[in-house]
C-alpha cells in the first residue's frame, strides 16, 4: 500500500511528478463551513485552539467534506505567545487584540523565551489526535507565524495597515528589534520542532505581512531570522513552506531564506514568480480569495489561469493567495477542487511528454 510519503502533496513538496496538482486552502477550517460555525456557537476561538479534541475535530471538518490533499492543524499564530507572557483575545470581526503590547526597549527586554517544554502542548496533543484519525494518504501541515509578522502583532496590538510602531522600533531601537527577533526565532524553532515531533509532516511559516517592507529592510531586519528557522528545520527532513502576501518585490530574498516551497499571492503571475525564484523551488498559490465569491464562469477562468501559469511544473501546490474568506460558498470550494483535479490531470501531459521524447529520438536518428 502506498503510504503518506507518496501523497500528491508531499511529492509536490519534493518536486516529484504527481498525477494531478495537489490542492488545499489556507484557513480551510473556518467560518465558511457550517460545521465550523456550529462549533463556534458553543466555544470561542481560543477554547477550540486550546482543547485538543475540539482543535482536532475542526481540523478534520474540511477533510471529511472536501477532496483536499492536505490538512492543516487548527491553531493560530498567536497561540504560542501565551507562554511568553503575552495576553491576547480575539475580538469579534476585528481579529486579534494584544493587551500587553511591546512599545519600548524595556518591554522587549522583559519578554520571556519559554522553556522548550513549555510550548502550547495542546497543539502537540491535537496533532497526535489528528494523525490518528487521518487517512494515510492525507498529510498534516503544522505552522507558525514568522518572527516579523508575530512581532508586528505584539508591537501594534493587532492588525495594522501601515506598521508605523513596528518600523519605529526597527529604526529607533535596532538593537531591541534584533533582540525581539532572536527571542521569537528561538520560540518559533522550538514550537515547530515540537509540532514535527508530535506528527506534523510539513510545516508552513506564515510571514503574512512582510510585503510592507522594502527589500533593504527585509534583508537586514527579517531575512536572517527566517533563514535561521529553515536551517534549524532542515535536519528534521520535512518539507517547509514560506508564505507571505505582497511579496512580488521580495521573492529573490525569500528564496535565500531557504524553504522548499514559497507561497505567493495573486498580485504576481506564477510564471513571473517562478522566474524570480529561480526554478529550484516549489510554489504554492495563488488564486485571489475574492474570486471564490464571484460568478462560476469567472472563477473557473481564474482557476485555469493559475494552472496555465504553473505550466504543470513539478512543485506546484494549488492554494489561494491568502486565507479563504468567511463569505465563500462551500459549493465554490468544491468546484475549485474538482476543476483543479480535472484540468491538471497529468495522463495527457505525461503521454505527450513521452510522445515528444519519442519524436525527438526519431528526429535525432533522422539527422544521423
Ligand atoms: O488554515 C487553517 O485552517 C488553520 C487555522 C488558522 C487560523 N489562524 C485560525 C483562525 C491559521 C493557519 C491561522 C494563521 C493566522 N492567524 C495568520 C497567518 C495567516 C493569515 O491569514 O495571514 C494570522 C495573521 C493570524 C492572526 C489572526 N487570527 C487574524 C488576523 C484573525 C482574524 C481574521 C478573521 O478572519 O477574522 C484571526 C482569527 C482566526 N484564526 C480565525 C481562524 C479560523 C477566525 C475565525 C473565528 O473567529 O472563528
Amino acid at each position: 500500500m502506498k503510504g503518506v510519503n507518496d501523497s500528491r502533496f508531499l511529492r509536490a513538496c519534493r518536486r516529484e511528478p504527481v498525477d494531478c496538482t495537489p490542492v488545499w486552502f489556507m484557513r480551510q477550517a473556518g467560518r465558511y463551513m457550517e460545521e465550523y460555525r456550529r462549533v463556534r456557537e458553543r466555544y470561542s476561538l481560543l477554547e477550540i485552539c486550546r482543547t485538543p479534541e475540539l482543535a482536532a475535530r475542526v481540523t478534520l471538518q474540511p477533510i471529511r467534506r472536501l477532496d483536499l490533499d492536505a490538512a492543516i492543524i487548527f491553531a493560530d499564530i498567536l497561540l504560542p505567545l501565551q507562554s511568553m507572557g503575552i495576553d491576547f483575545d480575539f475580538s469579534k470581526g476585528e481579529g486579534p487584540v494584544i493587551h500587553n503590547t511591546l512599545r519600548t526597549p524595556n518591554d522587549i527586554r522583559n519578554l520571556e523565551v519559554p522553556h522548550p517544554e513549555e510550548g502550547p502542548v495542546s497543539v502537540f496533543e491535537a496533532i497526535r489526535l489528528v494523525r490518528r484519525e487521518l487517512d494515510s494518504k492525507i498529510p498534516l501541515i503544522g505552522f507558525a507565524g514568522a518572527p516579523f509578522t508575530v512581532a508586528s502583532y505584539l508591537i501594534e496590538g493587532g492588525y495594522s495597515r501601515r506598521f508605523v510602531n513596528t518600523k519605529m522600533i526597527m529604526y529607533y531601537h535596532p538593537e531591541s528589534w534584533h533582540d525581539l527577533m532572536k527571542k521569537l526565532t528561538t520560540m518559533t524553532i522550538q514550537y515547530l520542532q515540537g509540532q514535527v515531533k508530535a506528527g506534523a509532516q510539513a510545516v508552513q511559516l506564515f510571514d503574512s505581512w512582510i510585503g510592507c517592507l522594502c527589500p533593504a529592510d527585509y534583508t537586514s531586519f527579517v531575512l536572517p531570522y527566517s533563514k535561521s528557522i529553515f536551517e534549524r528545520l532542515r535536519p528534521l527532513g520535512i518539507p517547509t513552506i514560506h508564505f507571505g502576501t505582497g511579496t512580488a518585490a521580495l521573492l529573490e530574498l525569500m528564496r535565500r531564506a531557504g524553504s522548499d516551497i514559497v507561497g505567493v499571492d495573486w498580485r504576481i503571475g506564477l510564471k513571473e514568480a517562478w522566474r524570480r525564484l529561480g526554478g529550484k523551488v516549489g510554489i504554492q498559490g495563488n488564486l485571489d480569495p475574492v474570486a471564490m465569491l464571484g460568478p462560476r464562469d469567472k472563477l473557473k477562468e481564474k482557476v485555469e489561469q493559475v494552472l496555465e501559469q504553473a505550466e504543470g511544473k513539478v512543485g506546484h501546490i494549488f492554494n489561494l493567495g491568502h486565507g479563504i474568506l468567511p463569505e465563500t460558498p462551500v459549493e465554490n470550494v468544491e468546484a475549485v477542487i474538482e476543476w483543479v483535479k480535472q484540468k491538471s490531470k497529468r495522463t495527457h501531459s505525461v503521454k505527450s511528454r513521452a510522445a515528444k521524447a519519442v519524436s525527438a529520438v526519431g528526429a535525432r536518428r533522422k539527422k544521423r
